[in-house]
């Protein structure tokens, strides 16, 4: 068997999490194989919404087996606080959960450096969600972290060890004062890890790979999306985690030559939360009205998203990154009131049109746009692809000559019921 991978392919929030839950009765297992808590996903059923941050999304359906990978960051506090809100909508996962032993832990100090390098940063700062993303991985690059196996072991000691390093950096270098802020959460980290060490900690490398021979099947949740990759985005404002396709696999411990589908998931418009260059962008009245039907605020820290017309360039350079075999589009609905919606095909930059997605954007790219009719139809209540109106069928067929990939699901609302297969494959 194989793993199927859905990953975001532009600046995150896609809907990766509505999407996972949708497809997860197909699957035996879902796993999450790189990011933290700088995730939030949303999934909506039974008139209630739920927002993980990292437990993957096919937590809420019965017998299923959700593994977080060993790329994973992991954060004691806000994983408690998530079993915590499960627990109180009455879901129990004990059951369901295994933890990669080789995820590294986000230390209260990690935080605090984050937020030291961000003031510090000033003007020029990512805009980062401020869960300790950066510093965990650069620990973890710099062969300096604390993993989840090590909670077995003489754990206190390599704690203090760490922590001591952390202070050191926050006090002489950043000159940041953290003494407050970090008394103020140590005792909630130490009971999240309490709570993580009553979990099924394992080399999740091996039961993943032991349950591909035995026949089960596996889907892969990305989280961010591919324009935050650290190799691939608009670096520096990017996150620290391979969002590709290929951090599947090394965020899981699985061949390449295992993975199956990857499905890439787009929203028909294009948003993106914190700093960093958006060709798209419309800082207008159109920008504001996006935002607001399509409610763009972060699931994570409540920011308003930024939001434009969808980019075919960036879209394209996701696309061959990935490898992906099949689009999925949400959010359709979001666009049901526009008259005219516009698709940018191809950027000009210095009086040159280039259709590549370039090293760098510096905010010089000015979009070239190609008009479509919008449909200016309710979408929320369609059920069936022959319900589309034709300017939908229209949007969705100029995307695929573009891509030359087909668009399997459409979306057009945030419950399950709000998705439709469109059966091309
Ligand atoms: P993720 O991080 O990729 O899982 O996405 P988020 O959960 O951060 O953001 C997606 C938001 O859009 C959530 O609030 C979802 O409930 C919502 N959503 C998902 N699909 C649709 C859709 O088709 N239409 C509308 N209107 N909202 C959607
Ligand atoms: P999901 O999985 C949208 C953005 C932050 C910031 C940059 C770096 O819900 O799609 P970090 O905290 O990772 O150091 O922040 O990346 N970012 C996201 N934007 N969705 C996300 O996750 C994101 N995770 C990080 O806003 O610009
Ligand atoms: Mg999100």
């Amino acid at each position: 068997m194989k793993v199927d991978v859905l990953l975001g392919l532009q600046w995150g929030d896609e809907g990766k999490g509505k999407i996972v839950d949708v497809l997860t009765p197909k699957y035996d297992i879902i796993s999450r194989f790189q990011g933290g808590p700088n995730a939030g996903h949303t999934l909506e059923f039974n008139d209630i919404k739920h927002i993980l941050h990292t437990i993957p999304s096919g937590i809420f359906r019965k017998n299923k087996i959700n593994v977080i990978g060993n790329g994973v960051v992991i954060d004691p506090i806000i994983f408690k606080k998530e079993i915590d809100s499960l627990n109180c909508k009455g879901f129990d996962i004990s059951d369901n959960l295994y933890i990669s032993k080789k995820a590294h832990i986000i230390l209260p100090t990690h935080r605090l450096l984050d937020a030291a390098s961000e003031e510090a940063k000033g003007e020029t700062k990512i805009g980062s969600t401020l869960k300790g993303i950066g510093p965990t991985y650069r620990d973890k690059v710099g062969r300096e972290g604390l993993r989840v196996g090590d909670i077995m072991s003489n754990f206190d000691e390599k704690y203090a060890a760490k922590t001591s390093r952390h202070k050191l950096i926050l006090e002489n270098q950043y000159k940041f004062d953290y003494k407050e802020l970090y008394e103020a959460c140590e005792k909630d980290w130490f009971e999240g890890i309490e709570l993580l060490k009553t979990y099924k900690l394992v080399d999740t490398e091996h039961l993943i790979n032991n349950l591909l021979n035995e026949g089960k099947s596996v889907l892969a949740e990305g989280a961010q999306g591919t324009l935050l990759d650290i190799d691939f985005g608009s670096y520096p404002f990017v996150t620290s985690s391979n969002t590709i396709c290929a951090g599947a696999c090394s965020g899981l411990g699985v061949a390449p030559n295992k993975i199956g589908e990857v499905f890439g998931i787009f929203k028909a418009y294009c948003t993106r939360v914190g700093m960093g260059p958006f060709p798209t962008e419309l800082e207008n009245e159109t920008g504001d009205n996006l935002r607001k039907s399509g409610h763009e605020f972060g699931s994570t820290t409540g920011r308003p998203r930024r939001c434009g017309w969808l980019d075919l360039v960036a879209l394209k350079y996701s696309i061959m990154l990935n490898g992906v075999s099949q689009l999925i589009m949400m959010k359709a609905d979001v666009l049901d009131q526009f008259e005219t919606i516009k698709i940018c095909v191809g950027y000009e930059i210095n009086g040159e049109v280039v259709e590549q997605f370039p090293f760098e954007l510096n905010g010089g790219e000015k979009p070239i746009y190609v008009d479509l009719p919008g449909w200016e139809t309710d979408l929320t209540k369609i059920r069936s692809r022959e319900e589309f109106p034709d300017e939908l069928n229209k949007y969705i067929n100029f995307i695929e000559e573009e891509t030359g990939i087909p668009v399997t699901i459409a979306s057009v609302g945030p419950n399950r019921e709000q998705t439709i297969f469109l059966d091309k494959k």
